[in-house]
């Protein structure tokens, strides 16, 4: 696998797929990797913890780094090129063009600026790699959603795969910030996904799947709980604050993602 740190140094052989990421990697990223792997020529994924999409500057400065293992993980899956630029690669002095996404959802609303950030970033990366590809997780159904908005809106030529969310063997669905969690948090936080399946259970029996989860979630404050269209597809989503830490998630009520 090869480490490319600078745009120009950036050279594709073949059709290509990509797999955005702000690394801290985990089964997710892989579940990525191997569809990637599957479906392009060429596998690229870039590692860049996008400044611009945080509203929060103590979520940036937390958020967890370990390039390293990142490396290990992207090799083990047959990743060819890991593109890890810096801030000023991808930021230069002068930067002052931006995509406007427009909101998504409560998500968006919740965090202001944040899907301005992905969407700039997305648009930048997808104009480096001229991926045919590109890959996302469910589990930010309102960030597929957006893109999959975003590449019809622009025209641009890359076909947006979105793949299931990859889930613990207790249920938490993985994340780059479950490792912030406490042993008390993690415990706690697994009432996000018991009341999502609550919502699904009230959905299929004709009742309301929002006020369902909202009635099980154990305590753990709600940003939202909402119905979210992406295409084909209804997802129930939720955000909770479990201590410090927010999480998301959600489950697939009809029709299919892919
Ligand atoms: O989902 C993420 O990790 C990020 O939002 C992404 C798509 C890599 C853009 O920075």
């Amino acid at each position: 696998m090869k480490i490319v740190r600078t745009i120009a140094a950036l050279e594709l052989l073949g059709e290509a797929g990509l797999v955005p990421t702000m690394g801290a990697l985990h089964d997710g990223h892989r579940s990525l990797f191997r569809a990637a792997r599957a479906e392009n020529e060429v596998v690229v994924a870039s590692l860049f913890v996008n400044p611009a999409q945080f509203d929060v500057a103590a979520d940036l400065s937390a958020y967890p780094r370990d390039e390293q293992q990142d490396a290990e993980i992207a090799e083990e899956e047959a990743v060819d090129v890991l593109f890890a630029p810096s801030v000023e690669e991808m930021y230069p002095a002068g930067f002052a063009t931006w995509v406007d996404s427009g909101d998504v959802g409560a998500e968006g609303a919740a965090r202001p600026g944040h899907f301005r950030g992905v969407a700039t970033v997305c648009v930048k990366l997808f104009n480096i790699v001229q991926p045919r590809r590109a890959y996302f997780g469910q589990k930010d159904a309102q960030q597929a959603a957006m893109l999959r908005r975003l590449v019809r809106d622009l025209n641009l030529g890359v076909q947006i795969r979105v793949l299931p969310t990859v889930r613990d063997q207790d249920g938490l669905a993985v994340s780059s910030r479950n490792v912030l969690l406490s042993e008390g948090e993690r415990k706690e936080a697994l009432a996000l996904p018991r009341a999502l399946a609550r919502g699904v259970e009230a959905y299929t029996q004709g009742g309301d799947p929002v006020a369902a989860t909202r009635g099980a979630l154990n305590g753990l404050p709600p940003d939202y709980v909402e119905l979210v269209e992406l295409d084909a597809a209804t997802v129930l989503a939720a955000a909770v604050h479990v201590g410090p830490i927010r999480l998301i998630d959600n489950v697939l009520l009809k029709g299919n993602l892919s």
